[in-house]
Formats: C-alpha cells, structure tokens, sequence
C-alpha cells in the first residue's frame, strides 16, 4: 500500500516536539513492512535542506484568497531517510527558519494544505491512503471531498492522526475564501463554535481518526479544548494507537552523542561513566540520584510546578538529590528555572534552549526523569529514557498512564502520580530517592525497563491494519 504522511515536521529536517520524531521514524517501519510510504513538508529553511541534494518534482500554481501562488515540489535525491521526503515551496510563506510562531501561520499553513492537494491532484495514479497529522493538515480530508477542483480526490481513504488536541489551528470565517472553491452546503464540517476549526473538520471528514495512545483517545471525550461533544460523536471512527519509538536512534549500545555505550549486561558501569561526566559538565555530585526534565517549559507540561517542586524537594529532604532541566518555551518558567541556579549550585543545573547531543546524554546519565505534564497526549521521553535505563516518574494521563506501571503495582518499573501539583511531584521525588536508596531493586527495574519493547514494530502494523478497514 502507498502511504502518504503530511506534516508540518519531520526530524531530522525540521522538530520542534515528539510530532517530527514519529513522523520522521513511523514511515521507516511501515516500509520495512513492505509498503511505500512517503512524508510532504513545507520547506522550511532548515540545515538539513542546505546539507542535501534535492530534485524538482513538480511545479504548479495555486489560488488562495486573492493570492495566486507560484508552489515547487522537490524530493530528496538520495532516499536519505528511507522513504521518500518532499517539501512544499512556495515562495514568501514556506521559507522561514522557524517551523511555527508567525503572524501569518494561518496562510502559510492553508497554502501548503493546498499546494500538498494540487500536487495530489495530478498524480497519475490514487495513493492507497493519505494520513495527515495534527491541525496543519487538517484541512486535506476536506479539500479532497469537497472543493470542485479535488472532488476526484474524494475517494482516497484519509486518516488523521491527533498529536496535540490542545492547539486545532482556528481560524475566523472570513477566511473561509482562502479554501479553493468548495461546496457551501458543507460548511458545516468546517465549524466549530462560530470559527473555522481545521482539527475539528479534520475529525468530521477524515475516514479514521487516531491519537497516540487510547488513554488520551478516552480523555479527549470529556477534556479536549472545546471539541469534546465532537469526539464523542465521532468515537465510531476515533483509535488509539500508541507510538513507538526509532530503537535505531534510541540505543544505548550506539549512540553516538553518549560517553560511554552500554547494553543491559554492563548497564551499573555504563550508567555510571556517563553520569559521571554528565555531573561535571553541570556540576552537580554524582553520589546523588539525578533528576532530570527534558522538554519544552510551558503548561501543558506543568514545567510551571517545577521551580517549587525542586525548592521543596532539595529543602525538605535535605538536598538528597539532584536536578538537571535542558528545555525552553514560557519566559517566565525559564527565568525562575535559571535563578534556581544560584541559591542551589551543586545540586541544581539548566540549560534554556533545545539540544539533541545533551538530550540524549541526559537520558543516558540520569537515574529518574520527571514528566509531571498536565496533558500527555502520548509522550515520547518516557519511553526513550526507559531503554536508557533511565527510571520515568510520571503523571498518570495519557499516553504516560499506559506505558509506565508504578512499582508499587505488580510488575511495576516507574513511579506514578495522579495531581499535577507541586505536592503529587515532591512526594513522587521522595519514592524516587527511596528507590534509588535500595540498590538491589533499582538495578532489577533498570533491566527491566531497558528490555521493554516500545519500537514501532506493533504500532506500524496496527495503522496499517487501520488503513485496511476504511471501506
Ligand atoms: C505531541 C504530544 C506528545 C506526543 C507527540 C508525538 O508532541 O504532546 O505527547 O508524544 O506529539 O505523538
């Protein structure tokens, strides 16, 4: 089966959080399957675009509004990634250094929807599928069924795939024009409480509606921003599919950002040399338990608890333990993270900003990682700091609640809490710390955790299955 992915990221070319990471690895796996999966992007000017060679793969012209837009699709030359990758260029929108964040997001994003269903269009043969993700691609399932141009689209099965329900793309009616000429007796798929709502028209007409894991799947009906009574409506056609990550990037044994490569046969030394310089490089003491935070500082993270939740911690259990934060986003978590710095130098370290070498050397020297998220759609670092030997404390929701078992159930190999409070996460940090205490127990639940298997190998299959029962 031909599989066509349209996003707005994909590592290595462009990431900004976990959405880049499955779409850059899923495709891998599903080819590996022996289908054909292909990625289309907007060209974003990114390193890896200068690093690469590209080929001219079709030219065309769009209208959006009263703009006429020339667009250029180009493909990778070399099948550098393992499946084919395009980027939509289109000249003054997609060319900009960040992939979100300006005024005219909107236009930038519906001219590449558009762009992505014209080249599609005139494709000489029908993909087996189209799986667009998240609200900057939304808008395809309607295009394909319902403006004039695309109507011979109509048939394609399309699947949407829901990373982040929190942010649906809204815009207001009077831009309704952007769209190509499409039937007015649908402009009811196109709203959502008086506006435009891309991820919500995204849920009405695409044929399958997926998010990353099923817990989310079940807390979207009663916690989705606005879209609730949609999701319950729809839940026909709603999945959860959990993610897998790319054991390939992920692996101990060959990572090369690391110090020390380690398997789980010599996993106490390698742990422990890779702490070691981790603890110099920010210093803190490497006799101590590390906790580490890696992700982006804003609210759906709660990354606002954890400048009180560290303070608590260090002063109620006499600094026991240390900190380590590598992440960015809300100026006013950043700042309070970075003044942590002074008052607790050597047991406390940040660094404000996003850095995949440190990340990655961060799960390989830490003991404990903190995901206190306040919505965890289905969250990636749990699962790449477990192959790390790396022990999650996590929030129980979302896709955070259905890969970590707490150790105090059967079985167990992480800590769970239930409140997104600076309570639920110190007394969570004191359980950490006992664990670390009882040695014996904490090298068992690091081979445990290393042996997990979250690849994508069941998950790649299961969409497939998925794109099976459309029709
Ligand atoms: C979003 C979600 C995260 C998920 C990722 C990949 O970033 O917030 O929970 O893991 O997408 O699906």
């Amino acid at each position: 089966m031909e599989i066509l992915h349209v996003s707005a990221e994909c590592y290595p070319v462009a990431k900004v959080g976990g959405l880049a990471d499955v779409v850059g690895s899923l495709p891998k796996y599903q080819q590996d399957l022996g289908h054909i999966a292909k990625v289309v992007m907007p060209m974003h000017r990114m390193k890896f675009l200068y690093e690469n060679e590209w080929v001219v793969d079709h030219k065309g012209n769009i209208n959006m509004g009263s703009r006429n837009l020339d667009y250029t699709i180009i493909k990778e030359k070399e099948n550098k990634l393992g499946y084919d990758l395009y980027c939509v260029d289109i000249f003054g929108l997609t060319d900009r250094e960040k992939v979100y964040g300006y005024d005219d997001d909107t236009e930038r994003f519906t001219a590449f929807q558009i762009a992505v269903v014209d080249w599609l269009s005139k494709w000489e043969h029908r993909p087996g599928v189209v799986h667009v993700h998240d609200h900057h691609a939304a808008l395809i399932p309607f295009m394909m069924q319902h403006c004039f141009d695309y109507r011979h689209l109509a048939e394609v099965p399309t699947v949407i795939t829901i990373h982040n329900g929190q942010y649906q793309g809204w815009m207001s009616w009077d831009k309704s024009d952007y769209l190509p000429s499409w039937d007015s007796w649908q402009w009811g798929k196109l709203d959502w409480d008086n506006m435009i709502n891309p991820l919500a028209c995204g849920v009405k007409c695409a044929h399958r509606v997926t998010t990353v894991s099923p817990s989310y799947m079940e807390e979207l009906m009663s916690d989705a921003n606005g879209l609730e009574q949609l999701f319950v409506m729809e839940r026909g056609k709603c999945t959860g599919i959990l993610n897998g990550i790319d054991v390939a990037v992920w692996d101990p044994q060959k990572d090369t950002y690391i110090l020390d490569n380690y398997s789980v046969d010599d996993l106490e030394s390698g742990k422990l040399l890779n702490k070691e310089k981790l603890c110099r490089d920010f210093n803190l003491d490497k006799e101590k338990p590390l906790f580490i935070y890696i992700g982006r500082l804003v609210g759906e993270k709660a990354a606002d608890l954890l400048p009180r939740s560290i303070q608590d911690a260090l002063f109620h259990l006499n600094s026991r333990m240390n900190f380590l934060i590598l992440g960015s986003g809300d100026p006013d978590v950043e700042w309070q993270l970075e003044a942590l710095k002074g008052p607790f130098t050597g047991y406390y370290n940040s660094q404000i900003g996003y850095n995949e070498k440190l990340a990655h050397q961060m799960y390989a020297g830490a003991d404990f990682i903190l995901m206190p998220s306040r919505v965890e759609p289905c969250g990636l670092n749990q699962m790449y700091a477990m192959r790390y030997g790396t022990v999650p404390v996590v929030r129980s929701i979302g896709g955070l609640k259905d890969t970590v078992v707490d150790i105090g159930d059967a079985g167990g190999y992480g800590i769970r809490f239930n409140n997104a409070s600076v309570w639920d996460i110190t007394y969570s940090i004191h359980r950490a710390v006992e664990l670390y205490d009882d040695k014996e127990r904490l090298q068992a639940i690091r081979e445990q955790i290393m042996r997990i298997d979250n690849s994508w190998e069941l998950s790649a299959e299961r969409y497939i299955n998925l794109y099976q029962t459309i029709r």
